[in-house]
């Protein structure tokens, strides 16, 4: 029987698993000989040649995941499937089974993934709360759901600290870094579970609302499952020597800044922010380690592994930046504003616009009532009340009260007067595409606050964006604000045209 076995996703021809299949064998003391499993849904003949001789070499095993194609194409169920067949494969062979992604490092030997009497599982909190729920705020509907559907009793709930944000959560911990005892059974309950849950139609709401919730559901549910099945006592939280983050270093907060990363016994990296001399400076790596990591460097990138410049990020619709409105409708006679950042312009003349609206959003029931709509542009400094429209339902809460609201020539558009902008919108088409409900509309009339306009030659003019203050999305889930002016549409290609 080994003592441990180390699985692993395949990260593709990015090189992440060789770094960590070369680092387990130079680094993790007396475990560095055990076995190393790399899943993959390739097989042997598709898998790329350069990467499985490196692998044979270290010793390491290549195994084919039997997942159904489409099941695959949702975010992570390959993943979960992985660590279920690898757990199963583990049964009888090891006493402790390690899963680990890719992007992971081994520095140091990893003693205590080697878990102590009564111990089953040891982990790592999320390093941020993304979806995550915070312990001493009311449960929300998605974790309530989770809760439901994995049969978790409220007494099993305890707080965890989240890595870099300092969040106190409901437990959540991360999915990419787990030391088991395979006999156990967890990764199997997991997966089946996760193949049924991810494709609920309770949870689709949550994926329109954000994709958050469709990247991190794996996560969530395996959260469900450890509290389901497992005793507090039986979790063992590792120290924040393991999985530590080190692209995260810059932010997280000064106890989690050690002197040297050459003290962490595990790390997590991204090989895009490692690959840059210059952020590589900022965080403390000393040697040996550092010129351990810049030789992998050089050698998974351009001797072993010649990759593109170009990462793939597969179906997502990475459109930035967003611009984020709050869409205003009169639903049974009173004001109701969402917040949306799947607005687009069609046309400039005729002015025409749409947008795309969860098909159950409240907002669309005033829509479909009266054929109009208002658009807003919040300021930054309406950013909570913007989020809280975008987190809340009409449905649940009364959203009416939140801004002093003024209406238009369509009578039955609510507008925002603390937005410096607004537009009133008339519905010329109207249809379903899966669960989004897309409206196509007219703009009766754009309204510009007084203290934005100014004239210049007898003409009115709108101010800089700079003033406007939009409030800007980005699929990494931040808001931004606008930067400076820095040039004119239609006039900066002239350098070029000689
Ligand atoms: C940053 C952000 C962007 C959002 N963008 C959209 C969007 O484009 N389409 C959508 O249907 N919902 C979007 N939502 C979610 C809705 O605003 C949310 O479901 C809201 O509760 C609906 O309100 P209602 O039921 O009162 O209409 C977004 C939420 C946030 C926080």
């Amino acid at each position: 029987m080994e003592k441990i076995i180390f699985a692993c996703p395949w990260s593709g021809t990015s090189g992440e698993t060789l770094i960590l299949a070369r680092s387990i064998r130079e680094f993790a003391g007396s475990l560095s000989d055990s076995s190393i499993w790399v899943f993959t849904s390739k097989s042997l003949e598709e898998f790329p040649k350069e990467a499985k001789n490196e692998l044979m070499d270290l010793k390491a095993e290549i195994i084919q995941i039997d997942g159904d194609p489409e099941d695959l194409k949702f975010p992570f169920v390959g993943f979960v499937l992985a660590a279920a067949t690898a757990e199963s494969m583990a049964k009888g062979k090891t006493e402790y089974l390690v899963w680990i992604d890719s992007n992971s490092m081994i520095i140091k030997e990893p003693k205590k993934f080697l878990l102590k009497e009564g111990k089953n599982i040891g982990y790592r909190p999320v390093h941020h709360t993304l979806i995550g729920s915070i312990y001493d705020e009311p449960i929300d509907s998605f974790w309530r759901l989770i809760y439901q559907k994995c049969n978790v009793q409220n007494e099993k709930i305890f707080p965890m600290k989240t890595h870099v944000d300092g969040k106190i959560l409901r437990p959540y911990v991360n999915s990419g870094f787990m030391s088991v005892r395979p006999e156990k059974g967890l990764f199997q309950l997991w997966w089946d579970i996760y193949k049924k849950l991810y494709k609920d139609p309770d949870f689709q709401r949550y994926y329109d609302k954000d994709g958050l919730y469709v990247t991190f559901i794996h996560q969530a549910v395996l959260a469900g499952i450890i509290l389901s099945t497992m005793g507090k006592g039986e979790l063992y939280e590792l120290p924040f020597e393991y999985n530590y983050p080190i692209h995260l270093y810059p932010e997280s907060p000064k106890e989690y800044q050690p002197e040297s990363i050459n003290d962490m016994v595990t790390i997590r990296l991204y090989l895009d922010k490692l690959k840059d001399p210059k952020w590589r400076e900022q965080i403390p790596i000393n040697d040996p380690l550092k010129s351990w990591i810049e030789k992998q460097l050089v050698h998974t990138l351009t001797d072993k592994e010649p990759i593109s410049d170009k990462v793939k990020f597969g179906q997502i619709p990475l459109v930035y930046p967003i611009p984020i409105v709050l869409t205003g409708a009169l639903v049974d006679g009173k004001a109701n504003f969402e917040e949306l950042g799947d607005v687009a312009v069609m046309g400039i003349k005729p002015a025409i616009i749409c947008i795309s609206s969860g098909k159950d959003n409240h907002t669309n029931k005033g829509i479909l009532e009266h054929g109009t709509f208002s658009i807003n542009f919040p300021t930054t400094k309406m950013i909570a009340e913007t989020d809280y429209c975008g987190t809340v339902s009409g449905k649940d809460v009364d959203k009416s009260q939140l801004f002093d609201i003024f209406y238009g020539e369509l009578e039955t558009a609510p507008m925002i007067k603390e937005c410096p902008v607004n537009l009133e919108c008339k519905v010329i088409k109207e249809f379903l595409v899966e669960h989004r409900q897309i409206f196509i509309a007219d703009v009766i009339q754009a309204h510009v606050s007084k203290e934005y306009v100014t004239e210049e030659n007898g003409r009115k003019k709108i101010a800089e964006m700079t003033k406007l203050d939009p409030i800007i999305y980005a699929l990494d889930n931040k808001y931004y604000k606008i930067g400076e002016p820095i040039g004119e549409g239609y006039k900066e290609s002239k350098k070029l045209k000689k």
